[in-house]
């Protein structure tokens, strides 16, 4: 993103939106649906099969327009623009974002310091295809000449996240006969828990590293790998059981893969981004590449409208500004996501890594430290199960947490009960947010009057519906790129880089210190006193 001159607390529309916000904030949404007949319809976005309401939000139309004001004083099209052009975006590590590349369709050109990167995403694509078809059709086996039943992706943080929450949420389009697992953490018994059943002869390793060089990542594969020659018991068993997915060509030779298994992507495809890259091959394997070019088209359609759709009715782009409105305006630290599908009960995981890792900034595109709070706390649990945990504190904490929710009209699975609960459900704790019980209705019930305080909802509590025809391939790629998008924009405005993660990187290095300190009690320890008392613990052990 190129230099932004103007701070974001000195733009005319920062100014007028406080303004506004002192002027508006004591309205609440009983106030604002009874006076404004045509909310709903003023405030519902309906496109690419999303029915997307946020008339439940604490805005007006002049809040809107005075937002959609900020994202042009902030030069977000341009930005928008950079970013699909294939321009240097991610100014810190000097390289272009281009996530949007690897779901565009093959006769597009996006070029980068000159080269079209388009024919490198096809080839890798139709590789992809051709290895996934092979596997699940058993023509590829393994070294004892088995066919391979049981996949086990190993890779964390977006190595892992996307191809989990792919997986779960596209289950159903899975086949019966085959296991998918995903090993990510560190802790043996993730592994352990992966393997444990399953004969090493039907079993493939997918060792998916950007870099190849992840601790977790690497000390998983190496354990897999003795795993498979253990089981096996042939040293040579490693080039049927590891395929690997990275842009560190090296180092998956050093590891032993052949580099034929290995399937490539590129420096422009941030982690958290990368589940449309050859990280998904374990998706495609999972749903048959038909079902994963639609889940691409979903992406692509979302990516079309977020570039063409003017801001008024641009979905990314009011969930972005919306975000920033609870945030710095409401105050709110924190947004849930509440998906009503039980499929999608990683997304809300796979969620936080996307927004937090990038929008968790404390700094300006040039640096300075910012006096505005950034990236919000993402979370969330599939309804209905949060309603019976957490939701009391969205409804009668002292605490304003704005929830997505998201619902499907049509279910995957035939209990027609089931769903129309569901969905009673879902529509239920929308209304109940923004309206809630006033005293007199309280006292009405005949409530005791010792009780009555304890039974009102203020309501006036934010939230947006996502409602979609049906969770398929496709209608999953266009709601990750909706938030993939909507963190974009939340960056533009707060002007920060949303695509490096350098604060990940301390805890790396102190770990590495620490193990060598706690392997070798020789060494000399020079933390604070807390910290060397914990590694002690480890030592006397
Ligand atoms: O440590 C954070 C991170 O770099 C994430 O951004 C990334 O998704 C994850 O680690 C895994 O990285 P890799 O794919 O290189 O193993």
């Amino acid at each position: 993103m190129s230099h932004i001159e103007n701070h974001l607390t000195e733009l005319p529309s920062w100014k007028k939106l406080i303004e506004h916000y002192a002027q508006i904030h004591k309205l609440n949404l009983r106030q604002l649906f009874k006076e404004d007949r045509d909310r709903v319809n003023r405030f519902t976005v309906k496109d690419l099969d999303i029915y997307f309401d946020y008339s439940k939000q604490r805005v007006m139309g002049d809040t809107m327009e005075l937002l959609t004001q900020l994202a042009n004083e902030r030069g977000l099209k341009k930005k928008i623009e950079a970013m699909f052009s294939g321009e240097k975006i991610n100014t810190t590590e000097n390289r272009a974002v281009l996530h949007i590349a690897l779901r565009a369709p093959k006769e597009k050109s996006i070029l980068v310091d000159g080269q079209d990167v388009m024919p490198g995403v096809h080839h890798v694509l139709e590789r992809m295809a051709a290895f996934s078809d092979k596997i699940r059709n058993g023509d590829w086996l393994g070294h004892t000449g088995k066919p391979i039943k049981n996949i086990i992706n190993i890779g964390i943080g977006g190595s892992d996240l996307g191809p989990v929450m792919a997986y779960e949420a596209l289950k159903h389009y899975a086949p019966d006969d085959m296991n998918f697992r995903f090993v990510s953490n560190i802790d043996g018994s993730d592994l352990a828990e992966a393997i444990s059943g399953l004969k090493a002869e039907e079993t493939l390793f997918i060792v998916a590293s950007k870099t190849f060089t992840t601790l977790e990542t690497m000390v998983n594969a190496q354990s897999a790998r003795e795993w498979i020659v253990c089981e096996i018991n042939d040293k040579e068993a490693v080039s049927k059981h590891f395929i690997a997915v990275s842009t560190n060509e090296d180092e998956v030779r050093k590891f032993g893969i052949d580099t034929e298994n290995m399937f490539g992507f590129w420096d422009w495809v941030g982690g958290r981004y990368s589940m449309t890259s050859a990280i998904g091959i374990s998706t495609m394997i999972a749903i048959g590449k038909e079902n994963y070019y639609r889940l691409l088209s979903g992406f692509h359609e979302m990516d079309n409208h977020f570039l063409n759709t003017p801001f008024e009715r641009n979905i990314p782009v009011i969930m972005g500004l919306l975000a920033v409105w609870n945030n710095n305006f409401l105050q709110s630290d924190t947004q849930a996501v509440l998906p009503y599908d039980n499929y999608l009960k990683r997304f809300p995981a796979y969620l936080q890594q996307l927004t937090m890792e990038s929008n968790g900034k404390q700094v300006t595109q040039n640096g300075q430290r910012v006096n505005y709070q950034t990236g919000p706390v993402y979370w969330g649990e599939p309804g209905t199960n949060g309603q019976h945990s957490f939701y009391q504190l969205i409804h009668q904490g002292t605490k304003i947490i704005p929830c997505d929710f998201i619902g499907f009209k049509e279910p995957l699975n035939p209990w027609p009960l089931h769903h129309d609960y569901l969905i009673a459900n879902i529509i239920a704790q929308g209304e109940a947010l923004a309206f809630g019980k006033n005293r007199e209705e309280v006292e009405q019930e005949g409530t005791e009057a010792r009780l009555v305080n304890h039974k009102i909802f203020e309501g006036n509590r934010p939230s947006s519906t996502f409602i979609l025809p049906k969770l398929t391939p496709e209608n999953l790629g266009k709601l990750i790129a909706m938030y993939e998008h909507s963190v974009f924009v939340q960056g533009v405005i707060w002007d920060i880089n949303p695509f490096d993660q350098m604060g990940v990187e301390l805890g790396k290095v102190l770990a590495k210190t620490i193990i060598d300190e706690i392997q070798d009690s020789k060494k000399s320890l020079i933390h604070d006193d807390s910290t060397n008392a914990l590694v002690n613990l480890f030592r006397k052990r």
